[in-house]
């Protein structure tokens, strides 16, 4: 029979829980120390994309067993010529070049819309880390992608985090942010707010370091941070934000973001961090991220973990996960490929 690989239909709840079973089996296998893979977020994903994002998923068989999927993301509101791919095929069915006919497959549906640039994350090994098994890598080069853009990810162990240090941290933020006050808020963006977070948001790719990757600035306004809000809600995450508001302005200028998987209490993402440049230099990103952990952990008691990525060359806000007790776990490398 071979690889068959056919569009997955996203109202085909069988064919879900196949791509599914592959996912958590994937990351079970390569990345253990992830908190367990979410099937209402996986769902979500499949289901309800993100504003200004059209999605592909495509599932392969192997002798008529799910042995992999591809899912692209197509951006329609910027990007136009780029997209982002995840390629995953189960442990027990690799090097049977499921991977390149979910590839394949890919680079037609890519063609076809016009899109000239696709880039996957693909996780590594630190450099200098004892080596593990790390299979992505060397398929992302057999496709001919080059690496454009290193991360680390950072894990900060919460139950040994040292509080005095982190108070001691605080209070200097504090007195370095005279003008500035601290707003929390949980799920929605206050209306207040949300035009501020959506230009700082779109600023994002901007601001962090992006490498060789080729990637434009994203178009964000309220109403997409309102439609992300909306699928993040259909995939069950629970997300906490603290902003600081410059009072003499009354503008938000800048914001943290965590967030929990619907399936886990102990595990969470340090998703976005960022203050707007006019603003900088106040220690607000310091003082955003520990108040952002005593406002998480008021509701979350039994988070254990934090990760985060950092482009490897963003060394302010590498030194401030340092000082709060993050800790380097591994590397993900973007690899983007040139149609
Ligand atoms: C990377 C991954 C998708 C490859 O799937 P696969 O079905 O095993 O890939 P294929 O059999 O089609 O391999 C294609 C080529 O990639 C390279 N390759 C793949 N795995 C490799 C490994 N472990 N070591 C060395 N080369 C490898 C080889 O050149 C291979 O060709 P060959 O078998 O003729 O030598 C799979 O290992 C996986 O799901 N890994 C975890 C997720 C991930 O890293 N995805 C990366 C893209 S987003």
């Amino acid at each position: 029979m071979g690889i068959a690989v056919i569009p997955l239909d996203p109202a085909d709840q069988t064919a879900v829980d196949e791509a599914y079973r592959i996912g958590a089996a994937v990351e079970a296998a390569d990345l253990p120390d992830f908190p367990p893979y979410c099937r209402r977020r996986f769902e979500g994903m499949v289901r309800h994309p993100m504003p200004g994002i059209a999605a592909h998923w495509a599932l392969a068989r192997l002798d008529g067993e799910p042995a992999g999927w591809l899912r692209l993301f197509l951006p329609q509101l910027d990007n136009t010529e780029n997209a982002s791919a995840e390629l995953r095929v189960h442990p027990e069915y690799r090097r049977r070049g499921v991977g390149r006919a979910l590839h394949e497959h890919g680079l037609r549906v890519l063609r076809e819309a016009g899109r000239k640039r696709v880039v996957a994350s693909v996780a590594d090994n630190l450099p200098g880390a004892p080596e593990r098994e790390s299979p992505g890598p060397a398929f992302a080069a057999a496709v001919g992608a080059h690496p454009a853009l290193a991360d680390v990810r950072s894990r900060l162990d919460v139950t040994a985090r040292d509080q005095r240090r982190l108070d001691a941290l605080l209070a200097d933020a504090r007195a370095a942010a005279a003008g500035y006050r601290i707003v929390r808020w949980r799920q929605h963006t206050p209306e207040e707010y949300v035009a501020d977070v959506a230009y700082l948001e779109g600023r994002m790719v901007t601001d962090a370091p992006t490498g060789d990757l080729q990637w434009e600035q994203e178009q964000i306004d309220a109403d997409r941070i309102r439609g992300t809000e909306r699928a993040l809600d259909a995939r069950g995450v629970r997300h906490y934000s603290v902003g600081a508001v410059h009072e003499a302005s009354g503008r938000l200028v800048a914001w943290s973001m965590l967030s929990l998987a619907a399936n886990t209490t102990w595990h969470a993402w340090q998703q976005s961090t960022i203050v707007d440049p006019e603003h900088r230099g106040h220690r607000l990103g310091r003082l955003a991220k520990i108040e952002n952990l005593e406002h998480v952990l008021a509701y979350e008691p039994g988070l254990r973990a934090i990760d985060t990525y950092n482009a490897a060359d963003n060394a302010h806000m590498i030194a401030i996960n340092e000082q709060l007790g993050f800790r380097p776990v591994d590397g993900s490398t973007d690899w983007q490929l040139t149609l």
